[in-house]
């Protein structure tokens, strides 16, 4: 079954993942392309319509992002955002003209007045705020359109030409500041472009199902599978599409959350693949003992998953496809820019080229975060591991400041589980996007009963974050602050101080390590 295809053509703007994920969220799928995709590649592709974005140049610039004008003349309908607005018109023959006179840029919110018997604006409220951007204003339209929506700076908030189904935006309709953006984004793709919206779930998983058996064939996969969402939600898709025909192979560091290794193997044991748990957890603690540098611990333990990995896959003998979870915003991220390295990321995920293969499977490579977790969901995957916030490959080596030892990783662990407990308790565990406890190796005089104890301090950390690039500090309540407190320090061990992180990334990175 194929789906409807909206296009999303990036001209280097930073919401691209954005407007798909409304997109998508409209029930419709799409792909982000760049404007460099060639014509008859974007031809043959078929879409039901089209969206430029926006991006940081003046289109006027010798190196700004321009594509031939004949996708303009394909019959699609397009819905040029911003800079991709600007581009329509200048590759139609209107004008643009920078704002020299900083009263005709526009940044923020800002107030618009829309014509509500266009199609794209359709059923909505004729005032409205939306969320502009932008230096160059466009001063006229190209010939056969008209505008649809006006500021008090701005003539052209809104263009269209709509005998050719050709629309422009100034502002951003895929950020929630512009109150009925969402809207709009509805009105394009269903009053002009026709979709239906045939984009589930259910349909993906029945799709992703076939599409693997058919490549498989009788042949062997093999998955690295990590507990997290992503490899766990790969591994029960391969398990419905082919069975015994995949093994999965579940490195355990010794270093996951208390009883996370028999969480991950009691939802895998019986799928109906080959699973293969192996308990290196000794393994890993006497390469780690003594090491206190962080970026040290998290090679060791790169390295040795992938010598254990390898051990283990060494006897299954020659498989054909190597399974991976890649998703969407790893594909479109790949290869833009090289920013800074400030922690090295062993991903778990990311395998291996020694492992001899003939071709890799990425079944998860066309769909957002939460597109994987309902994902997850349709196929029956235990909520816990469908739900499970980001945990990093290295485990608790990096939330153990310092050496690590076997008492550490206990501590550590009954710790955290109360924590996640109490967390859970409140109703906040999938509204703080992550949270966790670490174990600093300061220590503190405290007084317990009539004695003096000389004990480690814990430190609580949670933060709410889209990306995971930039964070805030969670304002969790103190009363639920205060019962983890008094339940950690009288039910664990070695414990007699716990502190809050109040830092917010920058300047403090989310892990402590
Ligand atoms: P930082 O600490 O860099 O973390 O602010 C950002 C996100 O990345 C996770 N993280 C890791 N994930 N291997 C991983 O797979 C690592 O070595 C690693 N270090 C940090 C962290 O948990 C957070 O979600």
């Amino acid at each position: 079954m194929s789906h409807e295809l909206v296009l999303v053509l990036d001209f280097g703007g930073q919401y691209n993942q954005l407007i798909a994920r409304r997109v998508r969220e409209h029930k419709i799928y799409c792909e982000v392309k760049s404007y460099k995709t060639p014509i008859e590649e974007i031809k043959a592709m078929n879409p039901k319509g089209i969206i430029f974005t926006g991006g940081p140049n003046s289109v006027y610039l010798d190196e700004s992002p321009r594509m031939d004008k004949e996708i303009l003349e394909l019959g699609i309908p397009v819905l040029g955002i911003c800079y991709g607005a600007q581009f329509l018109v200048y590759a139609l023959g209107g004008v643009i003209e920078p704002a020299h006179d900083a009263s005709l840029s526009e940044y923020g919110k800002t107030e618009c007045e829309i014509d509500t018997s266009s199609p794209l604006f359709d059923g909505l409220d004729k005032n409205t705020i939306v969320w502009m951007s932008h230096n160059d204003y466009i001063s006229k339209v190209p010939d056969g359109f008209k505008s649809i929506g006006h500021s008090v700076k701005c003539p052209y908030g809104a263009m269209a030409d709509e005998e050719r189904k050709l629309y422009g935006v100034q502002f951003h309709p895929e950020v929630n500041h512009t109150v009925q953006g969402f809207d709009m984004l509805g009105n394009f793709l269903t009053k002009i472009c026709g979709c239906r919206g045939d984009w589930t779930m259910e349909s993906y998983a029945e799709t992703a199902i076939r599409d693997i058996r058919e490549k498989v064939g009788d042949g062997k996969a093999l998955l690295a599978l990590s507990g997290g969402v992503d490899s766990s939600v790969a591994c029960k898709l391969l398990a419905k599409a082919i069975g015994s025909q995949l093994t999965c192979i579940f490195v355990d560091h010794g270093l996951m959350r208390k009883n996370e290794g028999d969480e991950v193997e009691a939802a895998f044991a019986d799928s109906g693949v080959n699973f293969v748990r192996v308990n290196a957890g000794e393994r890993f603690l006497g390469k780690l003992a003594g090491v206190t540098e962080p970026e040290s611990k998290r090679k060791i333990i790169g390295e040795e998953f992938i010598r254990v990995f390898e051990e283990e896959a060494k006897k299954i003998g020659k498989v054909d496809y190597l399974v991976q979870g890649t998703i969407y915003p790893d594909v479109i991220e790949s290869g833009l820019g090289d920013a800074a390295v400030i922690k090295s990321h062993h991903n778990v995920g990311g395998l291996p080229d020694y492992v001899d293969f003939k071709e890799i499977i990425e079944p998860l490579r066309l769909l957002f975060k939460d597109e994987v977790r309902a994902l997850g969901t349709t196929l029956g995957l235990d909520e816990k591991l469908v739900w499970r916030q980001p945990f990093p490959g290295p485990g608790l080596a990096i939330r153990i400041i310092g050496d690590i030892t076997p008492e550490k990783v206990a501590t550590l662990q009954d710790a955290d589980a109360i924590f996640r407990e109490e967390i859970a308790n409140a109703g906040l565990d999938r509204s703080i996007n992550q949270y966790f406890a670490v174990l600093t190796s300061m220590r503190s005089v405290g007084v317990m009963g009539d004695g003096r104890t000389y004990d480690y301090t814990l430190a609580l950390r949670g933060v709410s974050t889209s990306d995971f690039m930039t964070a805030d500090f969670s304002r969790i309540p103190y009363d639920v602050l205060e019962k983890v407190s008094v339940r950690i320090v009288n039910e664990v061990k070695n414990i007699n101080r716990i502190v809050y992180d109040i830092t917010s990334k920058p300047p403090a990175t989310i892990e402590w390590e």
